[in-house]
């Protein structure tokens, strides 16, 4: 019988024979995946695992610091790099998604190669991988697929080199997180929705600018914020805001305006392949239009996205 507790226990005495006395880098995301990978191979080797958190200036309001602190709480040997600028300027002049996304993952790998190589010696790179993500390695989503991509380009970065460990690819996503549990990581980190690696720039429709990025960080927060206050986060699978790339008229106070228009988007799913739009409760959604539209500036309108999956993907981008 499967339980999380064996599970982390047989897989921890199996890292700790396999690993030794070796060095690990490990990329952290905030997400469930690359945060359990992080904690089971932290129990087997220690201060020899090296986990490194980019800010790509991409993330939601105040995430960085607040998970890059959970992080430190948790014990964990964590470099955080400030790599916003960077990011910004690879996505200049950029508006077609694909192309966006192509620019995300190449600075993150050059982020990333950097950092890996201050690691002295260092023989393995450790992955969040879970087993779905094997199954559709073909994709091109996800960051392990990003790396995959990059495969046949030449001049490889040099933690490619290295020996891959992923202690999860034989998990669920249920899987995951009850071995979280079990290995005491907070609720704060194991219930969060996905979030999609290249960040606020696939919800960021057209070019990215810090400037769109602030705004959409405000009502973003908002959005989420309420949905935790009325106690619906939990039940709600994904959750995010979209910037959407038209300004529309209002009126404020005797002015007239003309600013942007943000879309909500909130989805339950089992695995994110199929997904149908929440019916939240039109109390919630005016509180939350309200709120957005009286505290974020730059922000006339607020639109809710009532499409499913398919035909319409859950992200815009
Ligand atoms: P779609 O938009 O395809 O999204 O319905 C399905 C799930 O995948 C996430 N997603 C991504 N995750 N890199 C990621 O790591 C990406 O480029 C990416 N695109 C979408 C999305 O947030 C949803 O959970």
């Amino acid at each position: 019988d499967w339980t999380a507790d064996s599970f982390v226990e047989t897989t921890v005495a199996g890292l700790k024979e396999k690993l030794g006395d070796d060095k690990v880098v490990l990329g952290l995301s905030g997400g469930v995946d690359s945060s359990v990978a992080a904690v089971l191979l932290h129990h087997a080797i220690g201060k020899n695992l090296y986990c490194i958190f980019v800010d790509n200036g991409l993330l939601r309001k105040n995430e960085y610091e607040s998970v890059l602190d959970s992080y430190k709480h948790m014990g964990l040997n964590v470099r955080g790099i400030d790599a916003k600028q960077r990011f910004y300027d690879a996505l200049k002049g950029l508006s077609e998604p694909e192309a966006k996304r192509k620019a995300i993952g190449r600075v993150f790998i050059e982020v990333f190669d950097d950092a890996a190589h201050e690691v002295k010696d260092v023989k393995w790179l450790g992955q969040g991988t879970i087993y779905p993500d094997v199954i559709e390695s073909l994709s091109v989503k996800g960051p392990s697929a990003t790396i995959k991509s990059h495969h046949n380009v030449g001049g490889l970065p040099d933690f490619m080199k290295l020996k891959v460990v992923e202690p999860l690819n034989t998990l669920f996503k249920d899987e995951v997180r009850r071995v979280g549990k079990s290995l005491h990581i907070s609720d704060n980190i194991l219930g969060r929705h996905p979030f999609p690696g290249p960040g606020l720039a696939i919800r960021i429709l057209g070019e990215v600018t810090p400037e769109k990025v602030a705004i959409l960080q405000e009502a973003d927060a908002i959005f989420i914020n309420n949905l935790r206050s009325a106690g619906v986060y939990d039940k709600v699978w994904q959750a995010g805001t979209i910037f959407l790339p038209v300004q529309s008229v209002g009126v404020m106070g005797d002015e007239r305006t003309y600013e942007h228009v943000v879309s909500l988007r909130a989805v339950e799913s089992v695995d994110g392949m199929t997904a149908d739009w929440c019916h939240l409760p039109y109390e919630l959604l005016a509180k939350i239009s309200n709120e957005i539209i009286n505290n974020v500036k730059g922000i006339n309108r607020v639109v809710y996205d009532i499409s499913s999956k398919p035909p319409a993907t859950i992200e815009w981008e």
